[in-house]
């Protein structure tokens, strides 16, 4: 585990390095990432390299202890580059070229800028490959789509299309071309979805959303493999920016070393406990692109802001308690943006860890005692695991094919996730979110939102689960179509209205206006978005519907199948039935459960061995108590804590439990 920060010796003046690397050591950062924007300095012209800059500043990093990692900087290409081969910068719709002024302006099929990224990364992964100071590298920075529609664009969407495809009459077949005449009888007639997108058949939509993937997956293969080649001793990753993304992360990141992220968490006061339940997803996620931990590449230093009104200042503690948040879920390294403010270009008041000023402050302080307590901790911490014992399915093709056909109005897929992984961390439920197409053996809980695209692959590894005695819980909009976008024919939820015992009989998209459900128990939740009537066969109901003309039918129903059983959810309620329901499942499954959690406390285990470590997480600004079952070891403070622990805004507690620790609960004293 190390502690790093993103630095640019291209923005300081030479005699600066060394005081920031001599502060650096006696804080305890043991590592910086450079380089990610410097191709103009780096390849000042056409071909000529001027590498000896980077040389003397990482000869200065590595004389005080510090380790660097190599941005390739082909997010930025230089004016040079883009004056002499026009075909380096994205079009958009109308064909005229995307030149943001600032950076990402590069479309991933230029042969050009193919070519000249791969030659300066060879050149920089050639000079570099034997640097003691260099570990590993950073491809590009912050991958997204960027809806390109030049020429080789065009053409590749062509052959990829053809490939996946083989003839135009698969194609016209699986698409259902024959809609509105839109029939192809030659390739030529395809293109990248000029004109606007609205109308569009939504399967030539979700193929296009795939194949700019690929594309940005292809760019980033023509430099990792030239990386792999020069230094097979280094890592290599990627930087990824939040969620939710059209950009599927898990094919991005399959050929890489792990995963990095760039956390941004929101400080303004009354947003910081939703934006905490925000994040753990967020890291859950991150967490779950490769199935282990990963890196934090950028996180929160002080006010962001720039090109919109600066956000309040990070509150005393924020800094610290988001950091240990990122370790709970996960991050085994922690790079904080930046060492220090830029004084000028676009990001000068996207704030560092140290001011403008120069004078090291109150957040300079907190994060020197933060690295302080990460190198403390690194030995016992570094090679644990985040323990994960129910999983909620996520895939960015839901994502994309949930986003070109909005359901109804207010209902979003990736809001409806958090909702549900909110519920879940609210219950303290230990929980992984992982790719649909992932092994799920393991889980006893699966939390499946809206598995809208569904193939039999997907339906008979559910099956099996359930049959092996997992619970599954199904939403609305489950099993509506194909992996071709196209609707199946067949009563929902489709492949899975077997296991489910039901199906649904009808559907209100009810967006924005609220209905009410009864549980058995006689409790009211309201719901919206959402619908459907359903038809129990076998299944039993668990909440009806209070009124409109469907009042008395089914709402969700529970369905034992095999050695388990399946929920249908065909609503989206208020957050407390999911804390209800979700905390009836775990405690049936069997699972760990941690109740009474105060609101914006958040917990989570590390484990390695035998040993585990609780994280006590208060992201929020009043003190919190909660109850340990017991005394046990505080890892930060040395002393032995509990059963009452008080938790200060901000505060943060690392105990490490004992063996009967599934016996472990924690109850809000209030
Ligand atoms: C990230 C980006 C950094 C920096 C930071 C603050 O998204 O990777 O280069 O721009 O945001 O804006
Ligand atoms: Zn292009």
């Amino acid at each position: 585990m190390k502690m790093g920060v993103d630095y640019y010796p291209e923005h300081w003046d030479r005699s600066m390095w060394e005081q920031d690397a001599n502060l650096m050591r006696e804080t305890g950062v043991s590592l910086i990432r450079v380089a990610e924007f410097a191709w103009s300095r780096l390849e000042p012209e056409e071909g000529r390299y001027e590498f000896g800059w980077l040389d003397d500043a990482i000869d200065v990093f590595y004389k005080y202890g510090i380790q660097v990692v190599i941005g390739t900087p082909s997010c930025t290409p230089p004016n040079w580059l883009v004056d002499r081969f026009p075909d380096v910068l994205p079009r958009d719709a109308m064909l005229n070229p995307r030149y943001p002024g600032i950076r990402g302006h590069r479309c991933y099929n230029s042969p050009s800028m193919r070519f000249f990224s791969t030659k300066i990364v060879e050149k920089l992964a050639s000079h570099y490959a034997i640097h003691p100071a260099v570990i590993g590298w950073q491809i590009d920075n912050e991958f997204s789509l960027n809806e390109c529609h030049c020429e080789n664009c065009n053409n590749r969407f062509r052959d990829w299309l053809s490939k996946k495809y083989g003839t135009l009459e698969a194609l016209n077949q699986d698409w259902g071309t024959v809609v509105w005449s839109g029939e192809y009888s030659s390739w030529e007639q395809i293109t990248t979805p000029f004109g606007g997108t609205k109308f569009r058949n939504p399967s030539f939509l979700l193929d296009w959303k795939r194949f700019e993937t690929d594309s940005v997956v292809e760019f980033q293969q023509s430099q990792l493999s030239i990386l792999r080649k020069y230094c097979p001793d280094h890592f290599v990753t990627h930087n990824i920016w939040s969620y939710p993304m059209s950009l599927d992360y898990y094919k991005l990141c399959e050929d890489l070393d792990f995963a990095s992220l760039d956390y941004y968490p929101g400080t303004s006061p009354e947003k910081s406990v939703s934006g905490g339940y925000n994040g753990a997803l967020t890291l859950d996620l991150t967490r779950g692109i490769k199935r282990q931990n990963f890196w934090i590449m950028e996180t929160i230093s002080g006010p962001p802001g720039c090109w919109f009104p600066m956000w309040r200042t990070p509150q005393p503690g924020f800094i610290r308690a988001f950091a240990w948040q990122c370790i709970a879920r996960g991050a085994d390294t922690l790079v904080h943006f930046r060492w220090r403010s830029a004084p000028f270009g676009a990001e000068q008041f996207w704030h560092g860890l140290i001011d403008h000023s120069n004078v090291p402050g109150r957040r300079f302080e907190e994060y020197r005692m933060l690295c302080d307590e990460v190198n403390r901790l690194s030995p016992v911490l570094a090679g644990s695991e985040v323990l994960g014992e129910a999983a909620v399915l996520h895939s960015h093709d839901l994502y994309n094919a949930l986003e070109i056909q909005p359901q109804a109005e207010g209902m979003d897929y990736f809001d409806n996730l958090k909702l549900y992984h909110r519920a879940l961390t609210k219950s303290g439920i230990l929980t992984d979110v992982v790719n649909t197409t992932d092994d799920l053996d393991k889980y006893r809980l699966i939390v499946a939102p809206s598995l809208y695209l569904m193939d039999e692959k997907l339906a008979d590894q559910l099956k099996n689960c359930v049959n092996n005695g997992a619970t599954l819980i199904l939403t609305n909009r489950t099993g509506v179509k194909n992996m071709s976008n196209v609707c199946w024919i067949q009563a929902l939820p489709g492949l899975l209205a077997e296991a489910a015992g039901v199906t649904v009989g009808e559907y209100d998209p009810v967006g924005n206006d609220v209905h009410t459900i009864r549980m058995l128990d006689g409790k009211t939740y309201s719901c919206s978005q959402w619908c459907d009537i359903l038809e129990p066969a076998g299944a039993e109901t668990v909440a009806w519907y209070e009124d409109d003309f469907y009042a008395g039918k089914s709402a969700v129903t529970v369905h034992s199948y095999g050695k388990g059983k399946v929920y249908y959810m065909g609503i989206v309620a208020e957050e407390s039935f999911y804390l209800n329901l979700f905390g009836k499942a775990a405690e049936e499954a069997g699972l760990t459960r941690f109740t009474g959690l105060p609101e914006g406390v958040q917990i989570s285990i590390r484990r390695k061995g035998n040993s585990k470590y609780l994280f006590l997480l208060n992201l929020t600004q009043k003190q919190q108590t909660v109850e340990l079952k017991g005394t046990y070891r505080s890892l930060l403070h040395e002393m032995s804590v509990g059963p009452d622990v008080i938790l200060d805004p901000y505060a943060v507690e690392i105990v490490e439990l004992d063996e009967q620790f599934g016996e472990i609960s924690i109850a809000a004293t209030v």
